[in-house]
């Protein structure tokens, strides 16, 4: 079998080496598109391949009518709502992830981010500390599971909410119980996003929720711009001057906001949560291990859709 890997943000040396030996070990061919700039070289890439492997890149219809051959797609990290799942099952082709793989990368860029917003972006002004300050989880997935563990270990106050996670799991992590996303943003001092993109979630956190932090709260996104509603997050950064959002997944108006409040926002260049050459390593040896299971019997353990 051919297995594609098309990451047009690549992952390090080290992890494709790793992930050439796992489909080579097990007799498959061993195919690399990276840093691609459309999805034409992408389509042509993928025509007679069995299996692709992806981060980010979108995986849509066009893709798979281009692909007659596909049987598998896995997404080497949690969020696959890149991938049209309809259009997968109407193609034929199973879809998976490799959940939990990058949550510690992720998770440590969420504290970096708390610390940078908490210090003024280091411009050598009067900042806070996060301990013994208040942090809201929105969803309590693996990322938001080791932010839980890492705050904890700088004193902070961890609060969740995941109405699909059981309160005993929360408190097995040592992780308070917030009845309502209101009561959430209303007494968190930082609340950190963890909800994916989803047609329920696209557009949900705006004026109304960002309104009820405390004064010189910060927001913290490493999930999905989507789940943001832009403009009210202009609005109400210019309504409450003392509120910060800093962002893995920069916004539509990232330079306008930029522009207009300095250090109070913050966008990464690039999605760089996932982007260590640990996590790297684990999502993509992940994704070929899976890739090759399922050659081999069948195995859809992650399978999605
Ligand atoms: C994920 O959903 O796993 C993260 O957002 C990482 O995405 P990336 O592979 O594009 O860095």
């Amino acid at each position: 079998m051919k297995v594609l890997i098309a990451t047009e943000k690549p992952f390090s040396k080290k992890a494709v080496d790793s992930m050439r030996a796992v489909i080579e070990g097990a007799g498959h061919e061993f195919a690399l598109l990276e840093k691609y700039s459309s999805p034409d070289e992408l389509r042509a890439a993928v025509s007679d391949a069995q299996a692709l492997i992806v981060r980010s890149d979108i995986v849509d219809e066009a893709l798979f009518a281009a692909a007659p051959q596909l049987k598998i797609v896995v997404r080497a990290g949690a969020g696959y709502d890149n991938i049209d799942l309809k259009a997968a099952t109407a193609a034929g082709v199973i879809v998976e992830n490799t959940p939990g793989q990058n949550s510690n990368a992720v998770a440590e860029l969420v504290i970096g981010m708390a610390i940078m917003a908490a210090r003024n972006s280091y411009d050598g002004t009067t900042g806070f500390e996060i301990s013994g300050k208040r942090l809201g989880l929105q969803a309590f997935g693996q990322v938001s599971r080791h932010v839980a563990a890492i705050a904890k270990g700088f004193g902070m106050d961890v609060k969740a909410i995941d109405p699909y996670c059981p309160a005993d799991v929360m408190a097995a992590n040592g992780v308070a119980v917030a009845e309502s996303l209101s009561e959430l943003y209303s007494q968190s001092d930082i609340v950190s996003i963890h909800i994916p993109a989803t047609p329920e979630t696209t557009g949900s956190i705006g004026k109304e929720l960002i309104g009820q932090l405390p004064k010189g709260a910060v927001l913290i996104n490493t999930a999905r711009k989507e789940v943001i509603n832009e403009h009210e997050l202009a609005q109400i950064l210019e309504e409450r001057p003392d509120l910060k959002y800093f962002a893995d997944v920069k916004p539509k108006n990232a330079e306008e906001l930029q522009a207009r409040y300095g250090n109070r926002v913050f966008f990464t260049p690039k999605k760089s949560g996932a982007q260590t050459a640990e996590a790297n390593m684990n999502a993509g040896v992940a994704a070929a291990t899976q890739t090759v299971a399922y050659f081999a019997d069948g195995t859809d353990r992650f399978r999605v859709n």
